[in-house]
């Protein structure tokens, strides 16, 4: 780990002591560690890097000041080798990485779920589960001058928050040592992370049309390419690097992987993003490399319906649910998440209310109704409801009843079948939902 004067610092060392002595520096490494981790050193010999003369040193290398710095063999060197570091050669990627919401990844300290962790899971689960995808504070350990502390390394989650100030790992999507193009285009890069039952991305990219043609015809993606333009250099199918990062026609490849998303959907009622309209163009202008505008519009609303649909008709209502129960100070225990309801609440959002909407917005209809509408629908009015109804809050019970009686989304439960499906059939149903989604806009 080094910081940007450092590297001045050491140019000026080098061109000293004479670049000869560096190249020997630098030579040795590769020498001895042919011998003593042979496995590691044949991954560094087959990359571009090797190819390019960028050694061991040129990542390893550290200022003799820096935090994690040691000495090793005569040589200065840190094992961590930050977005900084490869900032030195790579100055485009850090920027966009570190201007990224993977780079903030890391602080999540504050948040429900770190306490929800903390409080019913215990310490050891925090650094074992979240910050291997989310990035630890890496620490030194205090008995072992300058090494990293067994409490916080090893480690290469996408926020990491480095003794340097940096943010991010660069290994979180880029397989160290052999560092290949063609391994981060692939789904496999991001599905460490992005997967299971709170943000299912590569079990939704699997069922999704895109990931059954990727899966089928992988030799035909072209992924060694050293320019890899969709529609230009391969065309059979998107992986997710393709839609949220690689380039397009009109558009460079981008390490800042919010650039073309239009929503947030991570909260419990979703939000649009800044500037969303702009991102949502970027996004459409790489379905354009492979469909016609009309049938990516109609995705979108489609996708949008979904989104408004789960927002207006359960988010909103059970949040504020919670808020009158916080309020009117029904809850009986004093901690957060010690009542049953607080977890009902939570999964309602947190995992069904997200795989809905991921299942929506990538294609995978599994996901967004049998793991996602369906299990919303059926926490909202089987657990959620009956358990709120419990608190006996007249205030609750009145926004209850308003509306299972009122709401045409939602007075279903209280009328009889047969007219319910003469309204499905005549379209009146359907109309409930398209004037809620023209309100909504
Ligand atoms: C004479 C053999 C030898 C040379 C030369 C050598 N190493 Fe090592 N290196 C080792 C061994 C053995 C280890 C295993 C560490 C241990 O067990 O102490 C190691 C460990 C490391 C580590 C991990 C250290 C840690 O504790 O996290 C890094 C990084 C590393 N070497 C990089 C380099 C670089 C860069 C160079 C060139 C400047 C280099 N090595 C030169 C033998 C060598
Ligand atoms: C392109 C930059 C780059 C080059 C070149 C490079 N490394 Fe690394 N190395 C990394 C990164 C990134 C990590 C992950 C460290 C971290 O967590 O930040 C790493 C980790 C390591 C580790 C500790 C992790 C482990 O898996 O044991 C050792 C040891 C190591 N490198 C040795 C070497 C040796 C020896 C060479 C040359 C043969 C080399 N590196 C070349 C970037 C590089
Ligand atoms: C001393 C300069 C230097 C440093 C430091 C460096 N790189 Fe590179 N990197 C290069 C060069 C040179 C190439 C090959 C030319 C190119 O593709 O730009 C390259 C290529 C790459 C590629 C493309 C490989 C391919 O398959 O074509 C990736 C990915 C990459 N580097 C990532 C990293 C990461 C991550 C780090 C830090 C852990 C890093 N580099 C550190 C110089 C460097
Ligand atoms: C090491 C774990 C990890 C890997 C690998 C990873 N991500 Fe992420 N990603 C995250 C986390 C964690 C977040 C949420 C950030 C937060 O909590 O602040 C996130 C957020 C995102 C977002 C939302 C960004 C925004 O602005 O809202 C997108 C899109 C995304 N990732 C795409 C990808 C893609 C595509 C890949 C693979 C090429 C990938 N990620 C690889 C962990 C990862
Ligand atoms: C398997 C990897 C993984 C694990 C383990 C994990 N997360 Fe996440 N987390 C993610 C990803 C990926 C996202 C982003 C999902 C998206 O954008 O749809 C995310 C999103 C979040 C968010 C939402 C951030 C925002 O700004 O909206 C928080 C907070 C969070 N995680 C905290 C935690 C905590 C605390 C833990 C441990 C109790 C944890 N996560 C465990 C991968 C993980
Ligand atoms: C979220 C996953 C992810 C992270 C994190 C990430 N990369 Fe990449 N990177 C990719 C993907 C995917 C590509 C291939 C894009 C393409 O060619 O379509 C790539 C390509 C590259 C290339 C080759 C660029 C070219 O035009 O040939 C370099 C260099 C690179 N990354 C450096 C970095 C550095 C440095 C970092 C950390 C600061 C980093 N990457 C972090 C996913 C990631
Ligand atoms: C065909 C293009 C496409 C592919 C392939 C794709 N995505 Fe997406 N992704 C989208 C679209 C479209 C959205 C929603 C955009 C919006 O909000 O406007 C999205 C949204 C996201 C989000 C934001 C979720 C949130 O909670 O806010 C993440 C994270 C993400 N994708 C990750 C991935 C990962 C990981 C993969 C691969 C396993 C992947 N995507 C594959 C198009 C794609
Ligand atoms: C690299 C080409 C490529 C890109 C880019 C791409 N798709 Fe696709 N898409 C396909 C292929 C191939 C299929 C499968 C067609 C089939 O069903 O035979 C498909 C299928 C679909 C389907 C299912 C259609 C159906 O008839 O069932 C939807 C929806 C879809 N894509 C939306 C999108 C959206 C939205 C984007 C941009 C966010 C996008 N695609 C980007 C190639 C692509």
């Amino acid at each position: 780990m080094k910081r940007l004067s450092v590297i001045g610092l050491i140019l000026v060392v080098a061109m000293t002591i004479g670049l000869a002595s560096t190249t020997q520096t630098a030579g040795k490494c590769m020498t001895c560690h042919k011998e003593k981790t042979s496995g590691m050193y044949k991954q560094w010999l087959g990359s571009n890097h090797a190819d390019h003369n960028v050694t061991c040193y040129d990542c390893h290398a550290a200022d003799r000041k820096d935090p994690d710095a040691f000495k090793h063999e005569g040589a200065w060197i840190a094992t961590l080798v930050t977005p900084l570091d490869c900032g030195r050669c790579h100055p485009n990627e850090t920027e966009e990485v570190s201007n990224s919401y993977h780079a903030h990844a890391g602080e999540i300290l504050e948040s429900a779920d770190a306490y929800l962790a903390h409080v019913a899971g215990g310490h050891p689960i925090a650094v074992v589960g979240c910050e291997t995808c989310h990035g630890s504070k890496v620490l030194i350990d205090p008995d072992s001058p300058n090494k990293l502390s067994k409490l916080s390394w090893p480690n290469s989650g996408i926020g990491r928050i480095n003794p340097d100030g940096s943010k991010g790992s660069c290994t979180a999507c880029h397989t160290r040592h052999t560092f290949d193009k063609a391994q981060a285009r692939q789904p496999e890069a991001c599905s460490k992370c992005h997967l299971g039952p709170d943000h299912p991305q590569k079990e939704v990219y699997e069922e999704s049309k895109h990931g059954n043609t990727y899966y089928t015809n992988i030799d035909k993606m072209n992924l060694d390419a050293d320019k890899w333009v969709v529609g230009e250099d391969y065309h059979i199918a998107p992986t997710c690097a393709t839609c949220h990062m690689s380039a397009s026609p009109n558009q460079k490849v981008t390490h800042d992987v919010g650039q073309r998303i239009s929503w947030t959907l991570r909260p419990p009622i979703s939000k649009r993003k800044d500037n969303w309209q702009a991102k949502k163009e970027n996004m459409q202008d790489v379905c354009a490399a492979c469909h016609e505008k009309q049938f990516v519009d109609n995705f979108y609303y489609q996708f949008d319906g979904v989104v408004r649909l789960y927002d207006n008709k359960f988010a909103k209502p059970a949040t504020e649910i919670m808020k009158m129960l916080k309020k009117n100070k029904r809850l009986k225990r004093p901690a957060s998440f010690s009542n049953k309801i607080e977890w009902v609440y939570w999964e309602l959002w947190h995992h069904e209310g997200r795989r809905t909407r991921h299942g929506a917005a990538m294609a995978g209809p599994d996901y967004a109704w049998w793991h996602g509408m369906y299990d919303v629908a059926q926490n909202f009015y089987f657990e959620f409801l009956p358990e709120a109804e419990h608190y006996n809050d007249p205030e609750v019970n009145a926004y209850i009843d308003e509306l299972l009686n009122e709401n045409p989304m939602h007075n279903w439960l209280n009328r009889p079948t047969s007219e319910l499906k003469q309204e499905i059939k005549s379209g009146e149903m359907q109309k409930v939902y398209e004037k809620m989604f023209e309100e909504d806009k």
